[in-house]
């Protein structure tokens, strides 16, 4: 049986980690505990990426800059109310069934280069900084944006002995 669902966030990134628990509990049947695990880091970091980066516009190096000054959950609490970006929601698509766990993230931002961030994984290696795209892309099994990079799907191909 396909499990579908559709889910509106906002720009919260403390709400990440309850949603992506949420969204375990509804695709356990159909995981390993540790492909659980890593579906829920990977997606985490692309949902938290639409957030930060995407509806609330925080590129690579204001990122860098804003964590060295200390001020950068300052900043996307102030830019979560401002209201250039307070009406930007995530919209958030769940397609499980127990061939494959399927995750469209779509957010309100302009995207980005994300062939960039693929082709030189070593780049910014020692930055504060710049892991969660390879977190993501080490733990799931499919990253797939769209031309802009405001929208991705993720894949993750259930293995192993089933969550009870
Ligand atoms: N949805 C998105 N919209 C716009 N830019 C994005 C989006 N997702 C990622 N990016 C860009 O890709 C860069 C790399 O993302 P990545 O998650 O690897 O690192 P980070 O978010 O900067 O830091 P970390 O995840 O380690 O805290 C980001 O800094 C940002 O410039
Ligand atoms: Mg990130």
């Amino acid at each position: 049986m396909i499990l579908r669902r559709n889910f509106v966030l906002d720009n919260n990134i403390y709400e990440v980690e309850s949603f992506v628990k949420r969204l375990g509990t509804l695709v356990r049947a159909y995981l390993s505990p540790e492909d659980l695990m890593k579906f829920s880091l990977g997606i985490a970091e692309i949902i938290i990426n639409a957030v930060e980066h995407g509806n609330l516009e925080i590129n690579y190096e204001e990122k860098s800059s804003l964590l060295k000054e200390g001020t950068y959950f300052d900043q996307l609490r102030e830019r979560a109310e401002n209201s250039k970006y307070k009406g930007r929601k995530i919209n958030i698509s769940l397609c499980a069934d127990e061939n494959k766990i399927e995750v469209t993230v779509s957010d309100s931002g302009c995207g980005f280069d994300w062939r960039k961030y693929f082709q030189d994984e070593n780049r910014n290696i020692l930055d504060f900084h710049g892991r969660g795209l390879k977190i993501a892309r080490f733990y799931l099994d499919e990253i797939v944006y769209n031309e802009t990079g405001n929208e991705v799907k993720v894949v993750k191909i259930p293995t192993g002995k089933k969550c009870k």
